[in-house]
């Protein structure tokens, strides 16, 4: 097709004057066929005509302005609800480059066998040509990347998510900055006259990324991650490869600055695996007897970390919005994410209420008398308790601007990003792990990050509560080979000239009754001061084989009465459990073994001996 073609074709003229994205676009537009190309301004009343577009072809609903202004709710196919990981692919030049715990396949037989799904995959549907930016616009750390996709919904939630429109076009007009080349289509072609379904998706799915030449190639999913590409495919998997080049750290972490009575802010960085509640401690309400502490919200998924001028970790949100899992969500458990979602929200696979709202289990304690399930089938209490069916989808999806959310940090859009004290790693985690402990430096540190373990949740499509290794919260995320992440992790630190603390949570270990041990929420706040005050050397601890532990005495308790002897339980490290555990971490040490650096072999023979 040649240009003139082209433009014969948009209702609108290019909002680029680069030549590669033009060239870029042309190609693409030959390959899938679309039946309109239109250039995403980012504006209000762009995004207004394609909600009104998508609300007339049922794709989306309008919640009842009065209970939830500026809202929308969509549910998607029951066959597209989740990450699919095992579709998910590092295509690297080499099968090393990727390693063992990504999918691989050699790039050029993958793309062969994308061209051919693309290849007039988007007929009978408009192609948005979406520039977004991870990171304050103007922040050095900021990377841009462009999506070209064939979903209306992908755009109203990128609008969301990441910064996008004319601003980011400006930026690569300037020609600064490589652009990350994303390319989505919901793999579903629709023939003239033909009637859409209301969340197209094929049942093939391909996610893959191509790290050297920075290319994301997602099919055949409409759903979160897969679709919404600057998430966890930019913002994790191809930043993973761009930091590791340029010496900085794309990580999957909540950042919040925890302020004391005497106003000073402290931002601590944490790691846990997807749906183990990062989003409640990003947005922490600390207990009614911590007077004068707050938490204030810079992220609640991605961090991205460099050594700032003075050699200490700077860290930004390369995020705009908060794509939170639902159910679970209320005001008693984080009402600052309620806050957060009560307008300008699109809710996905939640419940519809007869009002026009939205409900999810866990969002109140007295479900709705009657609703309509996340596939839109009657639903009330008495089917749930008869069918067990649930009314929402358990990984169900608020995406909700971050600027509303009552404790965003006032640097939260510092390009300079915020300065991190403190990583905090956790799982879920029924046994063994105790409440809280620290690494004793660095490099035992990254050996406890290295060998996290986590019991698996609905985020990802697969078994749910089997205990998974998932280093750093990274395992589905890091971009390249897991072994060359952990040096990667361990030389960072010779650019550091402070380095921060690392400590270890788990707020999910259970007695023997099976019941939780921790009440976690606010409470996690007791956990954190105790995290803070090690930062800044005010608070103690007793060495034992696996780390620093506070003893009973180092808790502010302040409101709370919690039994010595829970604790003393919570906190207990039980050797031969950890003797199985840390054979156990031997599963993925084994797979990663010849890209392993030296120091997590000698960690792990450290903490055999000390065991
Ligand atoms: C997420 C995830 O959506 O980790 O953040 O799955
Ligand atoms: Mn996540």
């Amino acid at each position: 097709m040649a240009v003139a073609e082209i433009s014969r074709m948009v209702q609108q003229q290019p909002l680029t004057r680069n030549r590669h994205l033009l060239r870029w676009v042309e190609k693409i537009a030959e390959l899938t066929r679309p039946a309109a190309i239109h250039w995403v301004d980012g504006s209000q009343a762009e995004y207004d005509r394609l909600c009104a577009e998508m609300v007339e072809r049922g794709s989306l609903i309008r919640l009842n302005p009065q209970l939830w202004p500026g809202c929308y709710y969509a549910r998607s196919s029951p066959d597209d609800v989740a990450r699919v990981e095992d579709r998910t692919f590092v295509c690297s030049l080499s099968r090393d480059g990727a390693g063992p715990t990504n999918n691989w396949e050699e790039p050029y037989a993958m793309r062969r066998k994308l061209r051919e799904r693309f290849a007039g995959s988007m007929r009978g549907r408009t192609l948005y040509v979406l520039p977004f930016s991870m990171g304050p616009l103007h922040s050095p750390m900021a990377r841009i990347g462009v999506q070209l996709t064939d979903s209306p919904y992908v755009v109203i939630n990128m609008r969301i998510m990441t910064r996008i429109g004319r601003e980011v076009f400006q930026e690569i007009d300037k020609d600064v900055r490589r652009v990350v080349a994303c390319l989505h289509s919901v793999g579903a072609p629709l023939a003239p006259g033909e009637r859409d379904a209301p969340w197209p998706c094929n049942p093939e799915k391909y996610i893959v990324h191509f790290p050297e030449t920075r290319e994301i190639w997602s099919y055949g999913s409409g759903y979160g991650g897969n679709a919404l590409l600057g998430k966890k495919s930019l913002g994790l998997r191809i930043a993973s490869n761009i930091a590791r080049d340029e010496g900085w750290m794309a990580e999957h972490m909540l950042i919040v600055g925890v302020e004391d009575p005497r106003g000073e802010r402290t931002y601590v960085a944490a790691a846990f695996p997807s749906a183990c509640g990062k989003t409640n401690f990003a947005m922490m309400i600390p207990p009614k007897a911590f007077p004068g502490w707050k938490i204030w919200t810079v992220g609640d998924d991605i961090a991205w970390m460099w050594p700032g001028a003075n050699g200490q970790l700077r860290a930004i949100n390369p995020e705009h919005g908060f794509f939170g899992v639902a159910p679970g969500t209320s005001l008693a458990t984080n009402p600052n994410a309620m806050a957060s979602l009560s307008r300008n929200t699109i809710f996905t696979n939640t419940a519809l209420t007869p009002e026009g709202g939205v409900w999810w289990e866990g969002m109140s304690e007295t479900p709705p008398a009657e609703c309509l399930d996340w596939q839109g089938r009657p639903w009330t209490p008495e089917i749930a308790r008869q069918t067990g069916a649930r009314a929402s989808h358990p990984n169900a999806r608020f995406t909700a601007p971050a600027a509303q959310c009552p404790a965003i940090d006032p640097h939260w859009e510092d390009p300079e990003g915020v300065p991190i004290s403190a990583i905090v790693f956790g799982g879920r985690r029924s046994h063994t792990i105790p409440l809280v402990f620290q690494g004793f430096n660095w490099s035992a540190g990254v050996y406890v990050g290295a060998t996290m373990g986590s019991e698996t949740t609905a985020a990802a499509a697969g078994a749910v509560g089997r205990v998974r290794r998932d280093p750093m919260a990274m395992l589905p995320f890091c971009g390249y080979h897991m072994g060359d992440y952990f040096r990667h992790w361990i030389k960072m630190q010779r650019s550091l000239s402070v380095t921060p603390k690392i400590f270890h949570v788990n707020w999910f270990r259970k007695d023997e009754q099976g019941k939780f041990l921790w009440p976690g929420f606010g409470e996690n706040m007791r956990v954190l001061r105790w995290i803070v005050d090690r930062v800044h050397g005010r608070s103690l601890a007793r060495e034992t084989p696996i780390g620093w532990m506070p003893g009973y005495e180092d808790i502010d308790w302040h409101g709370l009465e919690f039994p010595r002897e829970r604790f003393e339980a919570l906190q207990s490290v039980d050797r031969a459990a950890w003797h199985a555990e840390v054979i156990s971490h031997e599963e993925l040490l084994i797979e990663l073994h010849d890209h392993l650096p030296s120091e997590i072999i000698f960690e792990r023979e450290l903490l055999i001996c000390r065991l």
